[in-house]
């Protein structure tokens, strides 16, 4: 089987940042699952799709028309790198993340990203649901208070007008909606590593990974 680093947190953790790091240092592959629900979200909002039209939602994930290529993200052939990171986006994403039927269409494309010599993935149910097996699972978080720094930071530097507290409200909202659903919630799982990086820097945090692998 293929190894699989699965990365699991809260919004905002640092976890794209940490896992895609890891991926670089081991020269693994790297699944960014938190992509293709924003990408979903993006797609529906393009064609005018209500975020809780559940068929509608399900069979546009099912024939998704997307691309990672180097670092970049294509949505029916054109960029979206930078779209979907849109504060708008991402709570998009949460909405339809609690579909069933929208999580169920995106599994084998999420499973398909394993490839040898390893991946590391990052999402809410990397370990509980797409890679269940995966030999190394982290519970990466961090105080709501310094996710919210994070992605304040995140956003200001693309130029979103957006405050702090409207951010921390939003994040709270979306850790609460993505531990209450009744679809692979996310939950630490008695398996996975707990990594708490509200004191500790991106360096330090792929360090940790890193040395957990290699034990
Ligand atoms: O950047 P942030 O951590 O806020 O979000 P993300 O990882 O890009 O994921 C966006 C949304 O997709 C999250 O709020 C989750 O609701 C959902 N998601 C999920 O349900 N399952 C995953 N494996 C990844 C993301």
């Amino acid at each position: 089987a293929i190894p699989v680093i699965a990365i699991d947190g809260p919004s905002a953790s640092g976890k794209g940042t940490v896992a895609a790091r890891v991926a670089a240092s081991l020269a693994w592959h790297y699944l960014d699952s938190g992509a293709l629900y924003r990408l979903t979200a993006l797609a529906a909002l393009q064609r005018g799709l209500a975020l809780d039209d559940e068929p509608a939602l399900a069979a546009l994930a099912a024939k998704l028309d997307v691309a990672f290529l180097e670092g970049m993200i294509l949505l029916d052939g054109e960029d979206a790198t930078e779209t979907i990171r849109a504060e708008a986006i991402g709570e998009g994403a949460s909405r339809v993340a609690v579909l069933p039927t929208v999580r169920t269409a995106l599994l084998q494309r999420q499973r398909d990203f394993a490839h040898a010599p390893g991946l590391v993935a990052d999402g809410r149910d990397m370990g509980s649901v797409v890679f269940p097996h995966a030999p190394l699972k982290i519970f990466l978080t961090a105080s709501a208070e310094e996710r919210a720094n994070r992605r304040y930071k995140q956003l200001i530097a693309k130029g979103e007008k957006i405050t702090l507290s409207q951010i921390l409200q939003d994040i709270e909202q979306r850790d609460a909606r993505d531990r209450a659903r009744s679809v692979a919630p996310l939950q630490q799982l008695p398996d996975a590593l707990l990594l708490d990086t509200t004191r500790l820097s991106i360096e330090q945090s792929v360090q940790f990974v890193l040395d957990h692998w290699r034990a």
